[in-house]
């Protein structure tokens, strides 16, 4: 079964778990973007695990590094959080509104857990930087491999130990865990162009045979409305934008991914009738938000960095947000 959902960032929360409430008969309490008093539990999913990059990182990456850079420093976290917490956001991040709509308290980082109670609501895997491929493929391939090797296939090997944890009899004890828990695979890929369409692909099986029922899966943003893309692909070549000023190119590109996304994970569906796979349509999310910022509560300039090293997009690649000579905005 294969479900598209077109994610739009805050309410779309509720209608993406709508479609999974709709898809694997489970209730989902209404979501809206108020904070609330957190519940355990929740009536729906037992746990929630997170597989991906910086995008849904919430602390792996920080707790690994030996010098995590800018992340460990405000304005990251200044916001929702009060303090740099590993998020590469000042507030929180889509994974904390869909614990938050489960009524789950918000998903520990993996490296952050030691014991089962640590992994009772599932965890967070996603590492930022992280590939869907391994190191072992782009060294193949001669390409530089000095990024994180916390790669979808070991993150998938984290979820293991964690299973492990939480039940050591592994065949019906493991199934009844992946059964009732909620799968969010991605966005990844956006660090690793070639080949990672079919990573996912086998990824995704492997949860599947591991006894997952509801996997969503991400598309990945439009990259050439990216202020980092911007930037770098600057150009007096007006035909290369479009109307809001992103670049084409690199939005095609996104599109072509995502279209082969969704054909695998429609391929995906109809082999396994009994799995509720949903695609999130964050291109489009993304889309919307960019052509009306307003409508969502945010600045008018969305193709600007708040935070960055000056410049039309207030973005040069060697100084990042964080640093001493980058500028934030005044209200992030
Ligand atoms: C996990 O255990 C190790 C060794 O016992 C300890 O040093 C570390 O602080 C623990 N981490 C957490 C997050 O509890
Ligand atoms: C655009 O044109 C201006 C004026 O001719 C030139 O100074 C600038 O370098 C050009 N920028 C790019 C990115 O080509
Ligand atoms: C980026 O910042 C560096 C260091 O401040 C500076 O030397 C460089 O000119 C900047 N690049 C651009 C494109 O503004």
């Amino acid at each position: 079964m294969i479900i598209a959902v077109s994610f739009h960032i805050f309410t779309s929360v509720n209608l993406l778990l709508r479609t999974i409430h709709y898809t694997s008969d489970c209730s989902v309490r209404q979501y809206n973007t108020e904070p609330r008093r957190r519940r355990h539990g929740g009536n729906c999913f037992t746990r929630f695990f997170s597989f991906g990059d910086s995008i849904t990182d919430n602390g792996n990456w920080m707790r690994y590094a030996r010098s995590p850079g800018a992340v460990a420093r405000p304005p990251y976290g200044e916001t929702f959080f009060r303090r740099p917490n590993g998020r590469l956001c000042d507030g929180r991040i889509i994974i904390d509104h869909i614990a938050d709509a489960l009524g789950m308290p918000f998903l520990t980082p993996y490296l952050a857990g030691n014991t089962s109670e640590d992994y009772a609501h599932g965890a967070n895997f996603a590492v930022g930087g992280a590939t869907a491929l391994g190191h072992d493929y782009f060294r193949g391939k001669k390409l530089d491999a000095r990024f994180t090797p916390y790669s979808l296939h070991w993150q998938m090997s984290w979820l293991k130990k964690v299973l492990r944890m939480l039940s050591p009899e592994q065949g019906r004890g493991w199934s009844d865990l992946m059964a009732s828990s909620l799968f969010l695979v991605g966005e990844i890929g956006g660090n690793d162009y070639n080949q990672a369409l079919f990573q996912g692909r086998s990824f995704d099986e492997e949860l599947i045979e591991l006894g997952a029922r509801t996997v969503v899966v991400p598309g990945n943003f439009p990259i050439g409305c990216n202020p980092g893309y911007l930037t770098k692909f600057q150009t007096n070549d007006t035909a290369q934008y479009d109307s809001m000023g992103c670049l084409r190119w690199p939005n095609d590109l996104t599109e072509l991914h995502n279209r082969a996304l969704r054909a695998e994970l429609a391929e995906l569906g109809r082999w396994h009738r009994r799995v509720a796979v949903v695609y999130a349509d964050y291109y489009a999310a993304a889309m919307d938000l960019t052509a009306d910022p307003r409508k969502h509560g945010f600045g008018g300039e969305p193709l600007v960095s708040c935070c960055g090293g000056g410049g039309p997009y207030n973005t040069n690649l060697t100084v990042h947000c964080g640093m001493r000579t980058a500028t934030t905005c005044r209200d992030p």
